[in-house]
């Protein structure tokens, strides 16, 4: 960075030339700054130099959810919000959702490429016998409480597995880094499962490594007396691609939570753990649940425009519609809104709530609140709807979102270990507290 030298403010634009650079001037002190500009960014750092007196800090960025703050470079996940693209490692969502699989997309996502056939196999098969957990883990899922939230069960249990693997800790060794990330890939549906049988009171079931990955999830949610649960195949394949849709989606805020935890080189489940801790929260995985509440609140198709209004009058939120940074419609949703429908066709009624939910979004798209703050359905809208009618409860919606993106998750965390650049996380504050007080003796204060 250099700067210029001090100018006063004349009020005239600075004539930059067609450098790739950015030119401030401050307007307190009237000097000129340029600043590199590289693939559409400046260096936070770069503004501390402008002071207005040399003992001053430095110039800082306030931006409150970063909403305008790149963190760190990534080759993972392509997003353009408005015009609605999502690519994972630049395959379009479409069409992995159409011919693809979760297995294969998880393997995309965690190597950069699609695998060929014997890779697709090794990967596959290296998942499926990595789906077994210790005993004890089992055992301690047992003492939660009958009615503990499958959400902070799994939070619980993926923080624990770090005591299982005290090898993970060694994460600048790739063999170390490999093994964890096929373990928490394979492990997290058995513990979702475990966590949902739980709180049916229900015997938790064992993996059946003979069943594809959401095949062998479905067993161990639904197994009962049978010898061997044979799901589905279109429960298994809505299953498969609802975990595709949800794998990945660039620096969301539990991914942030993953590499901000992360960046202390802490082992990746305790990582991890911090991603399902801010999936947990209603804004993000748990918005799924919130639609479902949502429409059962309303009931009627009858009481949706008394509905809207609360939402016009800031008394409400219509959950499922917004996102930071899709200002176009979510692509996700459109796939889900088809997969849902293949849903109920297996599972024979219509989800009555789904006539809701269209009416809903059909009148909010027409609504000018919505309409001007560029408000669409996003992929909690309809997801729910789908959990819903393969009979699981709201608490386990966001669990299964939690099973998609591990895969984003790990996939995020691994190339964050790899990044040099990458250091620890650590944002700035301004403070806005008092100062400089003596300590008053409690028998002296007010
Ligand atoms: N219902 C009503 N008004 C809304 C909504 C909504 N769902 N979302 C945003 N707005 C309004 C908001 O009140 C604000 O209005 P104004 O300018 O008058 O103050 C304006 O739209 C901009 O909203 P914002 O809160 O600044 O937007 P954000 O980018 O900070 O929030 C969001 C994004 C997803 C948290 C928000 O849209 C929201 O709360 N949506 C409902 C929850 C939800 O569906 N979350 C799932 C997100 S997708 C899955 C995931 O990634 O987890």
């Amino acid at each position: 960075m250099t700067t210029i030298a001090a100018q006063p403010h004349s009020g005239e634009a600075v004539d930059a030339g067609r450098r790739e650079t950015l030119t401030v001037i401050d307007n307190r002190t009237g000097k000129s700054y340029e600043l590199p500009i590289s693939e559409g960014t400046i260096r936070g750092l770069d503004l501390r130099q402008i002071k207005r007196e040399e003992e001053d800090f430095g110039l800082m960025a306030y931006d409150p959810g970063y909403a305008n703050v790149a963190a760190c470079k990534s080759a993972i996940t392509y997003l353009d919000g408005d015009r609605g693209i999502l690519q994972y490692r630049g395959y379009p969502i479409e069409q992995l959702a159409e011919r693809s699989t979760f297995l294969e997309v998880a393997y995309l996502l965690i190597h950069g490429e699609l695998p060929g056939r014997a890779e697709l196999e090794a990967w596959s098969h290296e998942v499926t016998i990595h789906t077994f957990v210790h005993e004890n883990v089992k055992g301690f899922m047992q003492g939660f409480r009958h009615d503990a939230h499958p959400m902070g069960m799994l939070l619980g249990a993926v923080g624990a597995l770090s005591t299982f693997y005290p090898d993970a800790k060694a994460i600048d060794d790739p063999e170390v880094r490999y093994l964890q990330t096929i373990r928490l890939i394979a492990k997290m549906p058995t513990l979702a499962a475990f966590a949902f049988r739980h709180s049916r009171g229900q015997p938790y079931v064992y993996p059946d490594n003979e069943l594809s990955y959401p095949g062998n999830f479905l067993s161990m949610m639904y197994k009962m007396s049978e010898l061997r649960y044979e799901p589905d195949p279109r429960l298994e394949r809505a299953l498969d691609v609802l975990f595709i849709l949800h794998a990945d989606h660039e620096q969301n805020c539990s991914t942030s939570a993953v590499r901000g935890v992360g960046s202390s080189r802490v082992d990746p489940y305790s990582a991890i753990a911090g991603g399902i801790a801010a999936l947990y929260g209603p804004l993000h995985g748990g918005a799924n649940e919130a639609v479902l509440r949502m429409l059962a609140r309303i009931e009627r198709k009858e009481n949706i425009p008394d509905f809207l209004k609360g939402v016009e009058e800031g008394k409400e939120r219509l959950m499922g519609f917004g996102h930071r940074v899709y200002r176009n419609y979510d692509p996700r949703a459109k796939i889900i809104k088809r997969a849902a429908e293949d849903v109920f066709e297996v599972t024979g009624a219509r989800n009555p709530r789904l006539d809701i939910a269209l009416e809903l979004e059909r009148i909010a798209l027409e609504d000018e609140y919505f309409i001007s703050r560029k408000l669409y359905p996003n992929v909690d809208f309809y997801s729910g709807l789908i959990y819903e009618s393969l009979g699981l409860p709201v608490e386990m919606f966001p669990v299964m979102f939690a099973i998609g993106r591990t895969a984003g998750w790990v996939a995020n965390w691994l190339e964050q270990v790899g990044d040099h650049e990458q250091r620890i996380a650590r944002p700035r504050q301004i403070y806005t507290g008092a100062r400089d007080r003596d300590y008053v003796p409690i028998e002296e204060r007010p």
